[in-house]
């Protein structure tokens, strides 16, 4: 969480700033600022509550000049989202962005208020600043006194130092959280992630574990963890603009999921072998005839299409499969047998507790995998073989087209074990491949049902509690449907497997709550129809989302009804994945809610 960017331009430093920091708003936005040092060497920042636009606002009363500058977006984690507690950090000659947490702060503070240091936030990050502004009083160089701060820091960290009188200096590093060194024209910038650069520059390092850079205008030199000059590779990373700009579409999240027939058409091509006949995904050395248990771990909306994994690599692939959370997983000391491989996916590759899950099964699991959407990120790098589910970058908080790419590379890998583990012959494969090919046709007219989506999303906002069912491999899909709606609309809902509704959420059955039930024509419809008579027998109004087969004999006394073109069963969990976002997109916007920037969340969640 939190975004943070540094500058040494050629020209003023704040409106670039302020554009790299719009790009990583995705990153928390309880306050924003930034600092410079003008041409004089005097250091200054600005600060500001609230989103973005609030510091741009106050920029315009209160400019800031200077070439040289950092900036930061919070997410809170010490300390209210108040001005005193907003980045840039500033102690005498020095101002701090950091991303990440100091975990001894409160150690480091007592000491430094022995020597009667006091702190002005509540922050762990301002105890940063002022170690380093102590050593910068005792006659240390800028690197001197940022190195020594560094070895008293616990924790995780990407941070970016600015010094007064300074005007060509910034110092970059990175424990534990990301961090990007671009290269300008005579220019340098630093930032949490290639996307916030992308205007200024495309040529990208990328700092490692441990390193810090020391940037001046004519280049950086980076140091690794014991002190020693390194080199680290500079690539070109080209970040399409449309596909990080909004392209017209008045919200990120309904740009990202209107991508989901192109970027699903991506991960196909790039993961069927050109004549159909067998799956092409990076998997080298992992041969799924060694593995007698698979387990899959990670957070949110990646955890979900991991229960939704389950179902095709035990029904197709005869493979068992443990899911688990990972903030769950990494303190359960869970035994991993021989036989086992950990699977870790995560759209950001940064997510702290998916990455320690990650070095937990390091050394026990026979192999680690990771399914990540960023393949330069931590997860990416430390896992033995990371898959890319090429969904492009996705800003908006609420995860929509990573989710459909994590399902689709995900089926595509149940179907190469099956084929591995002889429980699916060539023809049988190649059938299932080219059902999985009408994904991008059928996802296309799934869009297309949004005018009816908008008129039923709006009635539904009206409700305090939703509920959502689904059976067998819908069930996942009941669950991202109430966890998109909770997130970005802030209405109650739950998502639960049809059969569990009558040991329990069936008391919260009445006309005011309505269920929302996901019900294409699979060999569980009977059973879910069942449900959803229950739940009108005790009043309560159900949205149906069902296919055209399955609706005649479904929908009888339905409140509403929305109906999805008749696809394969296997590749179902994906399709329905569509309508699910788009109503909670609806509801959010009827209810004028902030859709791609819902209150008290984060895109990269990077601490604990
Ligand atoms: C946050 C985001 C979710 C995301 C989850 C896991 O909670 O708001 O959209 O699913 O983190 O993130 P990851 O980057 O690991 O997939």
């Amino acid at each position: 969480m939190c975004g943070i960017v540094g500058v040494l331009g050629d020209h003023e430093a704040a409106p670039l700033l302020v554009e790299a920091l719009k790009r990583l708003e995705y990153r928390g936005y309880d306050s924003a600022g930034i600092a410079t040092v003008n041409e004089a060497g005097r250091l200054d920042r600005r600060r500001a509550v609230g989103k973005l636009v609030n510091l741009s606002d106050l920029l315009v009363h209160e400019p800031l000049s200077g070439r040289a500058g950092i900036g930061h977006t919070r997410w809170a984690t010490h300390g209210a989202a108040t001005r005193e507690n907003a980045h840039p950090h500033r102690a005498g000659r020095v101002a701090v962005v950091h991303n990440g947490i100091i975990e001894n702060f409160r150690a480091l503070r007592a000491e430094l208020a022995e020597d009667g240091i006091e702190a002005d936030s509540e922050t762990d990050t301002e105890v940063v600043a002022l170690l380093a502004a102590r050593h910068l009083e005792q006659g240390m160089t800028p690197d001197e006194a940022v190195t020594a701060t560094l070895e008293r820091l616990e924790g995780a960290f990407a941070l970016c130092f600015l010094f007064e009188g300074e005007g060509d200096l910034l110092i970059a590093a990175r424990k534990g959280s990301p961090l990007a060194i671009g290269h300008g024209e005579g220019e340098m910038f630093v930032g949490s992630d290639a996307i916030a650069l992308a205007p200024m520059t495309e040529r990208i390092t990328y700092l490692e574990e441990g390193d810090r850079a020391v940037i001046s205008r004519a280049g950086a030199q980076i140091f690794d963890a014991d002190g020693r000059r390194v080199n680290r590779e500079m690539r070109e990373v080209r970040l399409d603009a449309a596909r990080i700009g909004k392209a017209g579409y008045r919200h990120f999240m309904a740009k990202e999921i209107a991508e989901q027939p192109a970027v699903i058409g991506d991960v196909l091509s790039a993961y069927i072998a050109s004549d159909g006949s067998a799956v092409s995904l990076p998997l080298e050395g992992l041969d799924f005839r060694n593995i007698s248990r698979l387990t899959l771990v990670a957070c949110g909306t990646a955890h979900i299409a991991c229960l939704a994994a389950k179902y095709w690599f035990e029904r197709y692939a005869r493979l068992p499969v443990e899911v688990d959370i990972a903030s769950e997983f990494r303190y359960r000391e869970a035994p991993i047998p021989p036989g086992t491989v950990a699977l870790f996916v995560s759209q950001s590759g940064e997510t702290a507790d998916t990455l320690a899950a990650l070095r937990y099964a390091q050394g026990k699991a026979d192999k680690t995998v990771s399914l990540v959407n960023v393949p330069e990120s931590s997860i990416a790098r430390e896992s033995d073989i990371a898959v890319p589910i090429l969904a492009g970058a996705e800003i908006s908080v609420a995860s929509t087209k990573a989710f459909t790419c994590q399902l689709t590379t995900f089926a595509l890998m149940a179907l190469h074990a099956a084929r591995q583990r002889g429980e699916l012959d060539r023809a049988g494969l190649a059938a299932q491949l080219a059902d999985l090919r009408r994904l991008p046709g059928l996802m296309s007219h799934a869009l297309a049902i949004e005018d009816a989506l908008r008129e039923v999303a709006r009635e539904l906002a009206e409700a305090r509690d939703v509920l959502f069912l689904g059976r067998g491999q819908m069930y996942p899909l009941a669950l991202e449907g109430a966890l998109k709606l909770k997130e970005i609309s802030y209405i109650h809902a739950e998502g639960y497997p049809a059969g569990e509704l009558k040991h329990g959420p069936i008391a919260l059955i009445d006309k005011a709550t309505p269920t929302v039930v996901l019900a294409p024509h699979d060999g569980l419809l009977d059973k879910t129809v069942s449900n959803m008579q229950e739940v009108m027998a005790r009043g309560g109004p159900v949205l149906l989302i069902t296919d055209s087969r399955a609706a005649e004999s479904a929908a009888e006394g339905a409140w509403a009804q929305i109906t999805l073109p008749e696809a394969p069963e296997f590749v179902q969990p994906i399709l329905y994945a569509l309508p699910v976002q788009m109503l909670a997109y609806h509801a959010a916007l009827a209810l004028g809610k902030d859709v791609d920037q819902p209150r008290n969340l984060a895109k990269s969640v990077t601490v604990e």
